[in-house]
């Protein structure tokens, strides 16, 4: 969602504000917006659109050494000019970009600042005049942010400019993450550390609760009872290129094709020869469970399907999979000792966070198993365990599922003590899904056939089924085609209703014990005049499927059939001239509940 970066230094802040916009698009947003400091005015250019947009209207010939900006996914406010960011305060003294949701923004309204003048809907307007009522009360500026932020109830990243000191940016954070990098040549801030790579050698992710500020050469940063705290400096080991698309059109046929790879690193990371290497911690922790609860959202859901599987089939664990939105306002029975498993790409997933902090609260044990060791749910978990896919950029997740997949299979053979021939397995998958990437000139093929549909459906049954979910999600979020996933022996109870003339109907056939009876199925819906599609392993394959899977342990076939989706959408998408990496209305860390 919304990303924030700031700049002070000896370079143009305008250059690198806006191509570290530019490296944040991927998080989604509707407009963008930047503040640049010259000759002690603030100069401010924003509106609804793409940061190539922002570009053309911040057309300037000076140079700045100081500029804060903001790319925004809407939520307070239609996308437009008036409510992007930066917000400015009444007496144009503060100027600010903010990440997250003020949730008490009414109350305090109403309560300080009935005699200001509002120009957007925003949430973050208040925060800017709220600055000023507290600085016109003889407050400095710091005290005046102290004192604002103190009032705030929500999340927030905040950097705050002030006219009157245009050699300081102020930073505020809690519950959103801020990064703040040193270089040579000055100060960078950022959502996430990828604005950061090329300028900076060393990084402080701040924790929550707390502000501070940043001048060229300098960090103070403070707790809210002001009390100035002491930090370490981690190093920045990125690169700018790692965040490229290399040879690829696009990140997401990039990270697709970066999954035989993931699979190998990550057989490298949790295998010792034939031993796992997962902390005794983490295996006791489940191992004294008595019903495994997984908690997620979206692509990391459907991956949850799996884990649940592992974890019954290996471990004879009890498990249910939560969606985390749900969780957060619902109380289900909790029985004996539970364990909360969190799945989450980014770590950062607003609805999966406030269930983790209410069921730690409550005292249950959480592992948090993300693709960044610095997120939030990574540092919050008693337990975290790394899917080491590297940064994903595309919105659409690929390679973060069958990572996370490969996960929870590693946990829960190394849970059940069981002899493992897992790391032979997974190199075998490793290898199936390059034989998938080799032929997907097919998949292009079959895309052109289904690029006209306005439905689509997705059938299979058990494992076949959760990979059908992710299919489906993966074909909508992209193309834009109205798709749905059902488990094959429910049609017949409603849905076959919705099978007209020529609608496509994919069928996943990879598990032997369900194979015939989802194919039966698809004849029912044939029958009705839909248009019939298979993806099914070889070893149940037939003459006329569409398209071979190469055979794997019937265990791991969700991390190869996938693929084919994968791909399957990223065709269509491409066919229809979408944006791919950016699809409309998404975001790709949901930081907002
Ligand atoms: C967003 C992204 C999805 C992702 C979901 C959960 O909706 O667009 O790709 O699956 O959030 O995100 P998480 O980071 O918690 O896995």
């Amino acid at each position: 969602m919304c990303g924030i970066v700031g700049y002070i230094g000896s370079k143009d802040a305008k250059d690198t504000v806006l191509s570290g916009l530019q490296q944040l698009e991927y998080r989604g947003y509707d407009s963008a917006g930047i503040a640049l400091v010259h000759d002690h005015e603030i100069k401010i250019y924003k509106d609804q659109g793409r940061v190539d947009h922002l570009r053309e209207i911040c057309n300037v010939s000076f140079s700045s050494n100081l500029g804060i900006g903001h790319t925004r996914w809407a939520t307070h406010g239609i996308p437009n000019k008036l409510n992007s960011h930066p917000h400015i305060s009444n007496n144009e003294r503060f100027v600010l970009v903010h990440n997250g949701v003020i949730e008490n923004y009414k109350k305090l309204k109403l309560t300080y600042l009935n005699d200001y003048k509002f120009y957007s809907e925003t949430d973050t307007e208040i925060i800017a005049n709220l600055i000023e009522y507290f600085s016109n009360q003889g407050k400095d500026t710091r005290d005046a942010v102290l004192t604002a932020i103190s009032e705030l109830e929500g999340s927030y990243a905040l950097l705050v400019i002030d006219k009157k000191d245009t050699n300081k940016i102020y930073i505020a954070k809690n519950k959103t993450p801020l990064i703040v990098g040193t270089g040579e040549s000055g100060i960078t801030i950022a959502s996430d550390v990828i604005p950061l790579a090329g300028h900076c050698k060393n990084y402080i992710s701040l924790e929550d609760k707390t502000f501070g500020y940043v001048t060229s050469d300098e960090i103070h940063l403070f707790n809210y009872f002001n009390k100035e705290i002491s930090f370490d400096m981690k190093q920045l080991d990125i690169s700018s290129n790692a965040f490229g698309k290399g040879d690829y059109d696009h990140f997401m046929l990039k990270e697709i094709h970066e999954q035989p790879s993931i699979i190998r690193h990550l057989v490298q990371e949790y295998f010792d020869k034939e031993k796992i290497n997962i902390s005794t911690e983490i295996i006791q922790c489940i191992k004294n469970c008595t019903k495994i609860n997984l908690v997620a959202c979206g692509t990391s859901m459907y991956a949850s399907y799996m884990a649940k599987y592992y974890f019954e089939k290996l471990c004879n664990i009890p498990s249910e999979v939560f969606v985390a939105s749900e969780l957060v306002y619902s109380s289900p029975l909790i029985l004996d000792k539970p364990c909360f498993i969190y799945l989450s790409q980014s770590g950062e997933t607003a609805d999966s966070i406030a269930v983790m902090k209410k069921f730690m609260d409550k005292g249950f044990p959480s592992i948090a198993i993300t693709n960044s060791v610095n997120s939030t749910m990574a540092n919050l978990a008693t337990y975290h365990l790394n899917i080491f896919a590297g940064k994903e950029i595309a919105v659409a997740s690929t390679k973060a599922y069958i990572a996370q997949i490969v996960v929870c299979a590693i946990l829960a053979k190394a849970v059940s003590g069981q002899k493992t021939n897992l790391k032979n397995n997974l190199s075998k998958a490793a290898l199936a899904i390059e034989k998938i990437l080799e032929d997907k000139i097919l998949i292009k093929n079959i895309a052109k056939e289904i690029v006209k549909a306005n439905d689509l459906f997705y059938i299979g049954r058990g494992i076949d089924y959760w990979v059908c979910l992710e299919a489906a999600l993966k074909l909508k979020e992209i193309s834009y085609i109205h798709t749905e996933a059902f488990s094959s022996g429910e049609l017949k109870h409603g849905s076959i209703a919705l099978i007209d003339q020529g609608v496509p109907v994919i069928a996943i056939c990879t598990q032997e014990g369900t194979n015939s009876i989802v194919r039966s199925n698809l004849i029912e819906t044939k029958s009705r005049g839909a248009k019939d599609i298979v993806f099914a392993m070889e070893s149940m394959s037939e003459a006329s499927d569409d398209f071979i899977i190469p055979n794997v342990a019937h265990y791991l076939a969700p991390i190869v059939s996938v693929v084919v989706c994968q791909l399957l959408a990223y065709y269509v998408a491409t066919l229809k001239g979408n944006d791919v990496d950016k699809p409309k209305n998404l975001a790709k860390s949901v930081t907002v509940e």
